[in-house]
């Protein structure tokens, strides 16, 4: 990619000055994950739509594909020189779209073309000298952007020797921990409503925070529950069906504090999304029972129970897995018992031990299956073995499970819809015969619109999209997805849209493992947290618990920004506002004491300022708003709020509504 060619003359004369060439630097080292683009994720060398750049018959192996309206910003800072491509429209469109291609230079257009599908590639080539910022827009021609699938081919810039354009993460200010420490006063976090079946056992741990020792206490207990008070855990079971309001009091050295919370008895459970802790992202296949096990004693020395993450969940390969047993015998055997019982791999001598261990903490255990034969790991799935193996999750006392489609593929029967949502129907009724509460997670990545019918079959949550992993171009195109799902969600229902991978994964995407260090920005790890509380997700934490690092437990245990996913009221946040060209979002939900969470986000590279006009989000009246991040208040706006956001971070706030304020006449919902 660099180019540097020594003046021969020169060194051959022995002279002392040598030359240089400029740098020619190809669009895909300008990290293509980064243009926006009116649909898919832009990719190095590939077409929108993931296929090889194609432009009038003509394969083109350097450039990138994108889709109108898109941007893409080169933070040049003077020392650009050139930049020259060929451009059309991909011919995936089978010769439909239109666009215009532009080179912008500090705000002046300095190259245009115009391109419709079904032509050849043409010449674009701009004079960038001194330009500080150069923007690459393709917008849709003046139709619509239907198939507007534009290549920028062979598409190259050329820099002053020795210089390149500023990286994501060099061309705005980056936050760094912004979770206040903790005062030591005692706080409380509970949920205001926790739900649990009549007669099925309860489990809950309190969540507190403060300096210890803390003491506290639950009162009026329901009959058949107790309290712990040592170990902070409420449990029993509750054979009438009810709301029973509790009263929960801490005291410490510092002060007290005082909660509210309703045990809901009933048939819905996962009143609000669960949080925990996964064993895929930081472990993939090298789980073991050990491994579960220090990540729960790291789970309660980090005190994440204290700020409600309750489940501790093992993935993929608990179970034996015949490919891999060739190779390790940890997961080698028979896959199940005489009696067709499940039979886990020997690096799980004893679930239901293990799963005792956890539940010693406080805390909840899951655990991980496919309705296909095999799991996406190869490991031994549920196919044809539901009951039992639903019969025997709950004798050994899990709590939860994920059920992954993988392999159901090949042995799925039934057509459209019911293809689907037969074997997560069937799980679904297998679990809820047992004698225990098992939240289940449905996993298929969003086909055939699950968030429609999730809960008909009994799920708590179900993803909506492929895994995420932890570049910009997967966790923004996951937030993107959430965008026309969000009224499907409420109490007991939820959207997963997968799980953390804030802080140190192993699992890097495809097979690409021990990715090291994440490869997300400070301002891309806020907005990842931020949004999926914005979108009432489950909160699985997915780092090693026993590797984590300052700013990572900081992003995970903010109280207040957690109270927003955790809200009562249980609706998730849409896109209220959207300035595309600026690449700025505003992201609102409804909470449960009348006031509203505003997600202020900017997609764009740099910082820039949001601006909220209230009378656009049909709000009237004046708004306290406080910072959720920081925790302090901001004041009291009555017509408009704004902030400067630095590139890709978000900014929440809380919207409290002043004397008189409130949604205008005719407005019933901020979503819309
Ligand atoms: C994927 C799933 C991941 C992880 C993995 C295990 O299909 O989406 O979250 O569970 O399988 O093999």
């Amino acid at each position: 990619m660099k180019k540097r060619v020594v003046i021969a003359a020169a060194a051959v004369l022995g002279l002392a000055v040598c030359g240089f060439a400029d740098e020619a630097i190809p669009l895909e080292a300008t990290g293509p994950g980064r243009m926006r683009t009116g649909w898919g994720t832009a990719q190095a060398g590939k077409s929108i739509g993931g296929l090889d750049l194609r432009v009038g018959g003509t394969t083109y192996a350097r450039g990138v594909g994108t889709h109108a309206p898109s941007r893409h910003r080169i933070a040049a800072r003077g020392n650009a020189l050139a930049f020259s491509a060929r451009v059309g429209v991909d011919d995936e469109t089978h010769g439909r779209g239109s666009v215009v291609f532009r080179v912008i230079a500090d705000g002046k257009v300095v190259a245009e073309v115009a391109a419709k599908g079904g032509e050849g590639a043409q010449p674009i080539a701009a004079d960038l000298t001194g330009a500080s910022t150069v923007i690459l827009e393709v917008t849709d021609g003046g139709d619509d952007n239907y198939y507007d699938h534009a290549d920028w081919c062979d598409a190259v810039f050329t820099f002053k020797d020795g210089t390149r354009p500023l990286r994501a993460a060099e061309m705005t200010r980056q936050l760094g921990i912004l979770t206040p420490k903790d005062d030591g006063k005692p706080r409380l976090h509970a949920p205001a409503r926790y739900g649990v079946r009549p007669g099925h056992p309860l489990l809950f741990k309190v969540p507190v925070t403060g300096v210890k020792p803390v003491q506290l206490a639950v009162s009026p207990l329901p009959k058949g529950v107790t309290f712990n008070a040592a170990t902070r855990v409420l449990s029993g079971t509750v054979a009438k069906p009810g709301s029973y309001p509790l009263t929960i009091t801490a005291r410490n050295a510092k002060g007290r504090a005082r909660q509210k919370m309703t045990l809901v008895v009933g048939e819905t459970i996962a009143l609000t999304p669960p949080m925990g802790w996964n064993s895929w992202n930081a472990f993939a296949g090298g789980v073991s029972d050990a491994k579960m096990r220090a990540a729960v004693e790291a789970f309660v020395r980090l005190g994440l129970d204290e700020h409600g993450y309750s489940y501790v969940n093992i993935d993929d390969f608990w179970q034996k897995n015949p490919e891999n047993g060739r190779s390790d015998p940890t997961l080698a055997g028979p896959e199940r018992n005489a009696d067709g019982t499940i039979a886990p791999n020997a690096r799980f001598p004893d679930m239901k031990a293990l799963a005792d261990f956890i539940h010693a903490h406080g805390l909840k255990a899951g655990l991980y299956s496919s309705p296909g034969p095999y799991t996406c790991g190869g490991c031994t799935g549920s196919w044809r073995h539901e009951r039992p193996d639903a019969d025997c999750y709950a004798a050994w006392g899990y709590d939860y499970l994920k059920y992954d489609w993988c392999s159901y593929g090949t042995v799925a029967t039934g057509e459209g819809h019911e293809r689907h949502c037969r074997p997560y129907r069937l799980m679904g009724e297998c679990l809820r015969a047992q004698p225990r509460d098992i939240v289940f997670s449905l996993c298929q990545y969003g086909q055939d619109n699950v968030s429609a019918w999730g809960a008909d079959v009994g799920g708590q949550s179900w993803r909506t999209t492929g895994d995420i992993f932890d570049t910009w171009p997967s966790v923004y195109g996951g937030i993107r997805a959430q965008a026309p799902l969000w009224s499907y969600v409420r109490p007991g229902a939820w959207n997963d849209a997968d799980m953390l991978v804030l802080g140190r994964n192993v699992w890097a995407g495809g097979t690409d493992f021990d990715a090291g260090a994440s490869r997300l920005t400070p301002n891309e790890q806020y907005t990842h947290m931020t949004m999926w509380c914005m979108f009432a997700s489950p909160l699985m934490i997915g780092c090693d618990l026993t590797a984590i690092d300052d700013f990572t437990l900081a992003l995970l245990t903010n109280d207040e920004v957690l109270a927003v996913d955790q809200d009562a009221l249980g609706a998730a946040a849409a896109r209220v506002a959207e300035d595309a060209a600026a690449g700025t979002e505003i992201w609102a939900r409804p909470l449960a004491d009348g006031t509203f969470a505003l997600a202020l986000f900017n997609a764009d590279d740099e910082e820039q300022t949001v601006r909220v006009s209230f009378a656009d989000l049909g709000l009237v009246g004046a708004w306290a708003v406080r910072d959720l991040w920081r925790q302090q208040d901001e004041g009291v706006f009555d017509a408009a709020y704004s902030v400067s956001v630095p590139g890709h971070a978000t900014h929440l706030v809380k919207l409290t509504p002043q004397k008189g304020a409130g949604l205008a006449p005719g407005v019933r919902d901020i979503r819309r």
